[in-house]
């Protein structure tokens, strides 16, 4: 692998997203020995100007976990925080910029002892509105030295534009500046053990290849919830809303790696060229395949506009024409303020043809994928109850992450994500033409929605969201299972 002066330069270094999600993850890759201090140096960049040991003041405060810290990990994330330089600028002049590149320079002077090094790899933490004037600023003036070895990447995280036409717009200016193989957008998702263990389910287990597809398969569902609102988030959300904040994105990169067909190889573009593939075989949504809800009190929040439309729940039937998967419906739903916060992909299979047990169960085999909280894989099966009687009841093969495998930490999506923008590993990353059609297959429905043609129900906090979503589910063909709830196993 790569050695020599590595500089992570954070753009926007003071914002929620650097100090909750981006300076937490680059700490617990120091920690794990993932950023050699004898190579690394990091740098938050944003307008606020304060001095370097305000910001690591202040990200001290996000970093001290739990208040009872050992004396070796206070040690540790003090050395962590001396690799943190701060410089305050502006997003659109070159000044700041051009300070910055010193600052680079002198670092990577100081670091490179025979062989020099240049790898340079700016996060963006920034609002979408300065990506194109920041990008401009970084390619006039902190590329890379060109006469030492290395490279210069950008991480930039969504909403990437907010419909086709924004997205492509934004793509293209960003790829007159970088290259695709420079360019790293960021969906979290694509970060998380499970999400990242579909792969290995679809295409390692000759289990599943006889059953993946619409022989055996009669809907799935891909469902994310939070028992919390937009909390201080409103004025930024009502922008966007649900669709755009989860569904567009991280839901549909769930879609893609169970619904794909199998990648040549697992080498990076030829995983991403199935996506690619997958998604232009979802035909337009259909209005009466879609719910929207808006949860009571939304509107309260001073930053939302009190005639908001925005929805907070959403429930989307994608159809996919292909060979597959004809006739099986992904039911994609996502909602905020629920009753509870979970993440999971639910398989559901068909009947058994002449089942000769029929009257007596409980309901159908469906296969469980946890994705968080409680990292769980579980097929729920009927058996033989225990017992003298011949009765059958709804059980389950349960994979518990806690369980199986104890004491093995899993890791952060970010942490996970970062490391490949070093390593230069874009397998996790959303690439521009897997953006363009997730956006395609979204932009009318959106559209009516922000003309208003489309509206949102309300519905409790709290609750499931709305009723109509339950009744679309069923429509959909899915069969409830009676009697039955999968309690996750304690240690
Ligand atoms: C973000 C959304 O992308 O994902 C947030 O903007 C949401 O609204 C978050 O809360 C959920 O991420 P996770 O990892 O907690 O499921």
């Amino acid at each position: 692998s790569e050695t020599g002066s590595l500089a992570i330069v954070v753009l926007g270094a003071s914002g929620d997203l650097a100090k909750k999600k981006t300076f937490p993850a680059l700490y617990h890759l120091y920690r794990q020995g993932f950023l050699p201090a004898d190579e690394v140096h990091i740098f938050g960049y944003a307008r606020t100007k304060i001095s370097d040991d305000e910001l690591r003041s202040r990200l001290h405060g996000y970093l001290v976990q739990d208040k009872d810290a050992s004396p070796e990990q206070l040690d540790v994330l003090s050395k962590f925080l001396h690799l943190i330089k701060y410089v305050s600028g502006s997003y659109d002049s070159e000044e700041g910029f051009r300070v910055l590149d010193k600052e680079i320079s002198e670092h990577e002077s100081s670091k490179n002892s025979s062989e020099g090094s240049s790898r340079r790899l700016f996060y963006f933490a920034l609002p979408p509105s300065v990506y194109p004037s920041v990008s401009k600023m970084i390619k006039t003036c902190c590329v890379n030295k060109s006469d030492l070895h290395g490279w210069t990447r950008i991480v930039v995280e969504k909403p990437f534009g907010k419909d086709l036409e924004s997205a492509e717009q934004l793509s293209t200016q960003i790829g007159k500046l970088f290259d695709e193989p420079q360019i790293y957008r960021i969906d979290h998702y694509l970060g998380k053990e499970l999400v990242q263990n579909m792969l290995v389910l679809r295409f390692a287990n000759r289990m599943f290849l006889p059953l993946w597809n619409r022989d055996n398969i009669a809907n799935v569902q891909i469902v994310f919830r939070e028992d919390f609102g937009t909390d201080g988030r409103g004025g930024y959300f009502d922008q966007y809303g649900i669709i755009r904040d989860i569904i567009q994105n991280h839901l549909l990169q769930v879609f893609c790696l169970l619904a794909m067909e199998k990648p040549v190889s697992l080498k990076p573009e030829h995983i991403r060229d199935e996506k690619v593939k997958v998604l232009e075989s979802v035909v337009p949504i259909k209005d009466d395949e879609v719910v929207l809800g808006q949860y009571e009190g939304y509107r309260d929040d001073p930053t939302v506009p009190d005639n908001s439309n925005t929805p907070t729940f959403a429930s989307v039937i994608l159809r996919v024409h292909n060979e597959r998967w004809e006739g099986v419906p992904f039911i994609l739903k996502a909602g905020k303020a629920l009753g509870s916060r979970k993440a999971d992909v639910r398989v559901q299979f068909k009947d058994v043809p002449g089942d000769i047990f029929k009257c007596q169960k409980q309901g159908r085999n469906e296969f469980v994928i946890r994705l968080q909280p409680h990292e769980a894989m579980y097929m729920k099966l009927t058996v033989k109850q225990p017992g003298l009687e011949m009765s059958t009841v709804q059980s389950e093969l349960d994979l518990s992450y806690r369980q199986r495998y104890q004491g093995a930490p899993i890791p952060e999506a970010y942490e996970r994500l970062i490391l490949d923008t070093i390593r230069g590993d874009q397998q996790h990353f959303v690439r521009r033409d897997e953006l363009k059609a997730s956006w395609k297959i979204f932009t009318p429905l959106l559209h009516r929605i922000d003309k208003g043609e489309f509206k949102s129900v309300s519905y409790k906090p709290g609750s499931r969201g709305p009723a109509q979503a339950d009744e679309l589910l069923e429509k959909a063909g899915y069969v409830q299972t009676h009697g039955y709830i999968w309690i996750p196993p304690t240690l």
